[in-house]
């Protein structure tokens, strides 16, 4: 916390040794009033979740963080902010490191070809209002990826396997966070078509065939670009349009 340069993100942090999952901690303590820019952290995770109900691996080394946001937005606009947040962890993996990294549809952070980096958003709203939102945030930093299991290692990377050094994590977080704040009050303050345009700048989806599921179908097309919603157009077999909404977030409220 000390050295942290920012006006209200991570300011009430919570630290965690070990912690089911820092999402389910981070979704307690939001229900009991946590203020915009509350941080959970947790050097290791029993129960972390990934997207569709998978396990997530959280081993120590790892970053494992969640943060709570209530921007005042409309549901729709709720998944933008898994986009948002995809920005800030390639710019800061980027900026801090050097690592040139891509970013996938709708979240994983890539090295290469390989997820260093997974994000799992969480949303409480009603139907005209987002109560709030949890990020739930997963880098693969000082993590032997020889040490995972042996289904995840082909896929995975982490930054200690890419550097062959070990990373400072509070100083990572710390630049984050700083990241974070910034980028989410442009957001907050309507600039989110020029986080957008470093979306595509950084994405290694755009102008490549994808397979997205939604509601468990799978679709199959060629990537074409995201409009300003933050939606991506898959141009499909027959030459038709599609869109696709980042299908991560679940809502836990109707
Ligand atoms: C994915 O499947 O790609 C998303 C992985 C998200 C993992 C992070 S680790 C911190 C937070 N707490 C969790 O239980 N999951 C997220």
């Amino acid at each position: 916390k000390r050295g942290l340069k920012t006006n209200f993100m991570g300011h009430d942090i919570h630290y965690f040794n070990e912690v089911d999952s820092t999402n389910e901690v981070a979704k307690y303590l939001a229900e009991e009033g946590a203020e915009d820019g509350t941080v959970v952290v947790a050097e290791i995770q029993n129960k972390g979740k990934g997207r569709r109900g998978k396990t997530w691996i959280s081993p120590p080394g790892g970053i494992w963080m969640s943060v709570i946001l209530r921007p005042e937005i409309p549901p729709h606009r709720a998944s933008q902010l898994t986009l948002v947040t995809g920005v800030v962890v390639a710019k800061t993996i980027k900026e801090e490191l050097n690592i040139d990294v891509g970013i996938k549809w709708p979240n994983d952070i890539l090295i290469g070809k390989k997820k260093v980096c997974g994000i799992l958003t969480e949303v409480n709203a009603t139907l005209d209002k987002v109560n709030y939102l949890v990020v739930g945030i997963g880098i693969d930093m000082n993590v032997d990826v020889p040490m995972l299991p042996s289904d995840l290692q082909k896929g995975a990377t982490s930054l200690k396997n890419e550097l062959n050094t070990e990373i400072n994590g509070a100083l990572l977080v710390q630049r984050f966070l700083q990241n974070f704040e910034n980028i989410y009050n442009d957001f907050k303050d309507g600039k989110f078509p020029e986080i957008l345009d470093e979306w595509r700048a950084m994405s290694s989806t755009i102008g490549t065939s994808v397979e997205v599921r939604t509601r468990g179908k799978r679709v199959q097309g060629y990537a074409v670009g995201i409009n300003k919603e933050g939606i991506l157009i898959i141009e499909m077999e027959d030459g038709s349009l599609r869109k696709m909404i980042s299908g991560e977030c679940l809502h836990l409220n109707k």
